[in-house]
């Protein structure tokens, strides 16, 4: 027989499957789910994005680059001088990736020495598993550290013991935060950015979200470096800012030295970006506007949201950006409260897919349109109100 990863063995089972078979069995009635539980909503890509593309599919097909196009490296440096008043150097500090997953995958393979002393990757859990999982396929470990809504599910390297942190070659930090929708400020980060310097650790920080963000602008990493980006990377995406999830662009910025290392590293893996894609990324970096019209869009379905669970007593954590919604399990059982909502319709990610620290809350993504969370909480309200859910 052919061998097997061991990385494969590791992954086991979608916890959910009861879940999933029963989202089905629904669906097969041919009436809609109102579904909350995947994080790509349905808000059209900004047409000028959408031509962009359309204008640069040449006649003849030619392979990008791992480095990709110059103007796109520019558009980045610019935006991340806009957005955080962060001056880079596009040639230097930035490289673009095919969307924060592969690259948040692929990193280890650059850093991770599988069998080196340190072959640990530490990140936050409830948490997104790719993080984990690129340690493991990589020859390393993942070391989850469990967050708790008590400390407003932030990630603190300076609470761990000094041999966990001596054991990784990687701390993921991931604000706001997937799937509690919690934030952290530049002070956080400054102290973040200390521990990982004095423990060697690469502090590679996940900002996929960072533009969806509703009262304060999130901060990024790489303002908390004060002009030294050593041994920090922060991975941002048009995925969530600019509604291109199907387009796969996002941007790693940050340690020069680093960036060389993925620079060899990258054209192994064939990550580049098809050009096309390229010029649409940089009509995306270049505007700011659609990224404002889409915050107010999540912003209204999420007051719509935020009001219902409010009225109905249900808790919320975290939520203070994102397009995720997190709140308590009536009754604590995560699982059981996503089956009672899936009877009536309704489609929410319990907690523990993210990890058990997960456990008693659940995510609802602001997906379906304003009128379809009007009408998904309209039939909840009714639900709690004849008693068919608990609160
Ligand atoms: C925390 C987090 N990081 C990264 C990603 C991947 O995003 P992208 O579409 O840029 O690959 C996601 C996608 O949902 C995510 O939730």
């Amino acid at each position: 027989m052919v061998t097997s990863n061991p990385a494969l063995a590791q992954l086991g089972g979608y916890p959910l499957a009861r879940l999933q078979d029963l989202a089905n069995e629904l669906r097969a009635d041919g009436r809609a789910l109102a579904d909350f539980s995947i994080g790509d909503p349905d808000e059209p890509t900004p047409p000028m994005i959408r031509q962009a593309l359309i204008d640069a599919v040449g006649p003849v097909s030619r392979y990008p680059t791992a480095a990709g196009q110059r103007e796109l490296r520019v558009a980045v440096a610019a935006w991340v001088a806009r957005r955080h008043g962060v001056e880079v150097d596009p040639d230097a500090h930035v490289l673009p990736s095919a969307g924060s997953k592969e690259a948040v995958f692929h990193l280890p393979l650059a850093v991770l020495d599988a069998h080196g002393p340190r072959r640990a990757v530490l990140w936050g859990e409830p948490g997104y598993p790719v993080y984990g999982r690129g340690a493991l396929f990589a020859g390393g470990r993942s070391d989850p550290v469990t967050l708790y809504a008590e400390d407003d599910w932030r990630l603190d390297l300076a609470a761990l013991p000094t041999d966990r942190l001596a054991a990784a070659c990687t701390a993921w930090i991931n604000y706001p935060h997937n799937p509690t929708g919690a934030t952290i400020d530049v002070e956080h980060y400054r102290r973040q950015v200390a521990v990982a310097r004095e423990h060697d650790l690469l502090l590679a920080s996940d900002e996929c979200y960072q533009e969806v963000w509703f009262d304060t602008p999130a901060p990024s990493v790489l303002e908390a470096c004060d002009g030294d980006l050593t041994g920090v990377l922060a991975f941002v995406s048009l995925s969530k800012r600019s509604g291109m999830t199907g387009y796969r662009s996002g941007a790693i910025i940050g340690d020069p030295a680093l960036i060389t290392r993925l620079r060899l590293l990258r054209p192994n893996v064939g990550t580049a970006s098809p050009d096309f894609v390229q010029a649409a990324a940089i009509a995306a970096w270049n505007d700011q506007s659609h990224v404002d019209e889409r915050r107010a869009v999540f912003a209204a379905k999420r007051q719509v949201v935020l009001e219902f669970l409010a009225t109905h007593d249900l808790e919320v954590s975290g939520s203070q950006a994102t397009f995720y919604v997190w709140f308590r399990a009536p009754g604590g059982d995560d699982g059981a409260y996503a089956e009672a909502l899936l009877r009536e319709r309704i489609v929410a990610t319990p907690g523990r897919a993210f990890g058990p620290g997960g456990t008693g809350w659940l995510r609802l993504a602001l997906v379906p349109t304003l009128e379809g969370c009007r009408q998904a909480v309209g039939r909840w309200a009714t639900a709690i109100e004849t008693g068919r859910l608990p609160t």
